[in-house]
C-alpha cells in the first residue's frame, strides 16, 4: 500500500471558488478516489486558501470589510463549495495559520544561516493615486526583452522570460490606469542561482508531462534572477522580524508554498498521526503530486524545489499540470471578472455533470478547455441520460413485473459479463495516468455495446413462456450485473450518481468483489437516476 500526499495550488481568498478552480480539484479528486477505491492506497489530499497579498487587501479595501473577516468568511464559502463539488479533502487549511507562520520563520531563518539571504534597495513601481506599490500583476506594459505590448510585470507570455518589473517598457497601473513612479526600497532576496545543477537532477527524476519538462529546462537555462520574498505596506500577511528587515511582509508566494508543508502538519498534529517527518523524509517511500494550473508553474517547478533543498524536505513526485478553463476564448478568471462561480453553477445543475464534462476534456495534455454550454447539454444528455442511466430503466420493468426484483441465480451469457469485468486493467491505467478522457472514450464504448446487446436480443420477446421466461430472468440479471461493473468504472467521476446506484442495486459496492456477479439478489424500487439537463440553462448563465 502506497502513502500519497495530494496537493491542489490554494485558491486566493479574495473571491469567490469559480469554475476554473474546480476543474483543479476535479481533476485532482478524481485521481485520488481511483487512488483509493481501486488501488486501496492511503492518499491525504490537502489544500487551503491563499489569504495574504496585495490583492487580498485591496479587495477588503474595496468592500469595507477588516480582511481577518473576509478571509474567514471566504475560507468557509470555499469548503463548502468544494463539499458540495464532492471534493475529497481531508483538510481545508489557511495560510493565515500559526503553522503557516512557523515555517515561514524557519525557512527565513534556514536561508539565511545558508548565506542565502541578500539585502538590497530596487527600484519598485508605486501607484501614487492609489498609494500602493504595485504588485507585479498590477502592472503591464512592454515585455525588456521580446518588446510584446500587454505583458505582466514579472513575466512575459511570448518569450517567457522572467523580469523585473522596473525593466518593463511603458508600464501602466492596473489599479489606476496611470503611470506608476519609481520608488526606492529595501528588500530581502533568496539567491537562487546556485540551485541550477539540483534541480535540472530533480528535473529528470520528476515524473511531469514532457511539455512541463521541457519548458521547465528552458527557465532554468535563463540566469535565475534572485526572488524577493519581502514586501512594503499596504499588505496582509505575515510581519517579517525587525531584526531582518524593518517594515516589511513576506511576499505571498514565499508563505503559500510553505502552506503545502504546514497545513499537512496541522492535519498529522489534530489526528495524531506521526508521520509528518517521514513524509518529508528524503529518499523514503512518500509519494507528493502537485496540481497546479500552467501559469503557475514557474513557482512550483523552480521555487518550491528550492524551497523543500533548503529546508532538506523531499521534493515532488510529480507535477501535475492542466489548461485554463476559457469562457468565449478567454481565462475564466477572478482579475477579468468573466467566471461562472461554483454556487451559480450549483444553483441549477449538479456536480456530476461537470465533473462528467470535464473528464471528457481532460488528458495527460495541457490543453485549454473552453467551456461550451451546448456541447456541455448535448454530452451530459447523449451519454449519462439517454444512454448510461437507460439502461436499467429498460429491463427495470421485467424484475419488477415478473421477478418481485429479485435477481436470478445465473448469468445468461457469462463471457459477455467477462468480457466488462476484464477491462478493469484498462480504465484502470488510464485513471493511473490521469487520462479521463480515454477512461470515458472506453466505458462509452462498452454502454454502447451493452445497449446493442438489449436490441440484439429483444427481450421484449422472451416474456411469451415459461422457458423463456427463465432466460429474460438471466438476461436482466446479466445487464444489472453489467452495469454494476461499468459503474464502478465511472465512480470517481461520478460519485453522486454512483450513491445512487449503490442505492438502486440495494448494495454497497467496491473493488473487493468486482468481478463476482450479485445473484439472487432483490435490488431496490427503480428511480430516476440522473436528470436531463434542459437548454434553459444557456439563458441562467447568460444572464448572470
Ligand atoms: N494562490 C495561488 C496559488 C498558490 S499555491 C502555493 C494562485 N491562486 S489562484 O486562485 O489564482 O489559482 C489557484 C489555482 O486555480 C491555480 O492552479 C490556477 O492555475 C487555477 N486556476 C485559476 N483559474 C483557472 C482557470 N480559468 N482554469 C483552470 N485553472 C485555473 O494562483
Ligand atoms: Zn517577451
Amino acid at each position: 500500500m502506497k502513502n500519497i500526499l495530494v496537493t491542489c495550488a490554494l485558491p486566493y481568498s479574495n473571491g469567490p471558488i469559480h469554475l476554473g478552480h474546480i476543474l483543479e480539484h476535479i481533476q485532482a479528486d478524481i485521481w485520488v478516489k481511483y487512488q483509493r477505491f481501486f488501488l486501496g492506497n492511503n492518499v491525504y489530499f490537502i489544500c487551503a486558501d491563499d489569504a495574504h497579498g496585495t490583492a487580498i487587501i485591496l479587495k477588503s479595501i474595496e468592500l469595507n470589510i477588516d480582511p481577518l473577516l473576509m478571509i474567514k468568511n471566504n475560507l468557509s464559502e470555499h469548503k463548502k463549495i468544494f463539499r458540495k463539488f464532492n471534493i475529497s479533502h481531508d483538510i481545508y487549511f489557511s495560510t493565515h495559520s500559526k503553522e503557516n507562520y512557523y515555517f515561514s520563520l524557519l525557512l527565513l531563518n534556514k536561508i539565511k544561516s545558508k548565506n542565502l539571504l541578500v539585502k538590497k534597495s530596487i527600484m519598485q513601481y508605486y501607484d501614487v493615486d492609489k498609494k500602493f506599490f504595485l504588485p507585479d500583476r498590477y502592472i503591464k506594459g512592454i515585455c525588456p526583452i521580446c518588446k510584446s505590448k500587454d505583458q505582466y510585470g514579472d513575466y512575459c507570455n511570448i518569450c517567457n522570460n522572467i523580469y523585473y518589473s522596473h525593466n518593463l517598457i511603458n508600464p501602466i497601473s492596473l489599479l489606476s490606469n496611470k503611470k506608476p513612479i519609481l520608488k526606492k526600497s529595501k528588500h530581502l532576496f533568496l539567491k537562487i542561482n546556485s540551485f541550477k545543477k539540483k534541480i535540472e537532477k530533480w528535473i529528470s527524476l520528476c515524473f511531469l508531462q514532457n511539455e512541463v519538462k521541457n519548458q521547465l529546462l528552458y527557465l532554468l537555462n535563463k540566469k535565475l534572477i534572485d526572488w524577493n520574498i519581502s514586501r512594503d505596506l499596504p499588505y496582509f500577511g505575515f510581519k517579517i522580524p525587525d531584526s531582518f528587515i524593518k517594515k516589511k511582509y513576506f511576499y505571498v508566494w514565499f508563505d503559500a508554498l510553505l502552506c503545502y508543508i504546514s497545513t499537512f502538519k496541522y492535519f498529522c498534529k489534530i489526528n495524531k498521526f506521526s508521520f509528518f517527518n517521514k513524509f518529508w523524509k528524503i529518499n523514503n517511500n512518500y509519494y507528493i503530486y502537485n496540481f497546479i494550473g500552467k501559469d503557475i508553474l514557474y513557482f512550483h517547478g523552480l521555487l518550491w524545489p528550492i524551497i523543500l533543498d533548503i529546508l532538506n524536505f523531499k521534493k515532488p513526485t510529480s507535477l501535475i499540470v492542466h489548461g485554463h478553463v476559457l469562457i468565449n476564448g478567454k481565462k475564466m478568471s477572478k482579475s477579468l471578472n468573466n467566471f461562472i462561480s461554483g454556487k451559480d453553477w450549483l444553483n441549477i445543475l449538479n456536480s456530476d455533470s461537470l465533473r462528467y464534462y470535464f473528464s471528457t476534456k481532460l488528458s495527460f495534455k495541457i490543453n485549454d478547455i473552453n467551456l461550451s454550454l451546448d456541447d456541455f447539454i448535448k454530452t451530459i444528455n447523449s451519454e449519462i441520460v439517454n444512454k448510461f442511466v437507460n439502461i436499467p430503466s429498460r429491463i427495470y420493468k421485467f424484475l419488477e413485473n415478473y421477478f418481485n426484483n429479485i435477481l436470478s441465480g445465473e448469468i445468461y451469457n457469462i463471457n459477455f459479463y467477462y468480457y466488462f469485468v476484464n477491462k478493469f486493467n484498462l480504465v484502470s491505467d488510464y485513471y493511473l495516468k490521469f487520462n479521463y478522457k480515454n477512461v470515458l472514450y472506453e466505458v462509452n464504448n462498452m454502454i454502447d455495446l451493452l445497449n446493442k446487446f438489449i436490441n440484439d436480443t429483444q427481450p421484449w420477446l422472451l416474456i411469451n413462456s415459461e422457458k423463456k421466461i427463465k432466460k429474460l430472468h438471466s438476461f436482466c440479471t446479466t445487464i444489472i450485473n453489467i452495469f454494476k461493473i461499468i459503474s464502478i468504472y465511472l465512480y470517481p467521476i461520478v460519485p453522486n450518481l454512483f450513491s445512487k446506484i449503490e442505492k438502486f442495486l440495494n448494495l454497497k459496492l467496491s473493488i473487493k468483489n468486482f468481478h463476482i456477479p450479485i445473484l439472487n439478489h432483490k435490488i431496490s424500487k427503480y428511480e430516476k437516476l440522473f436528470l436531463r439537463v434542459d437548454k434553459s440553462i444557456i439563458n441562467y448563465f447568460n444572464k448572470l
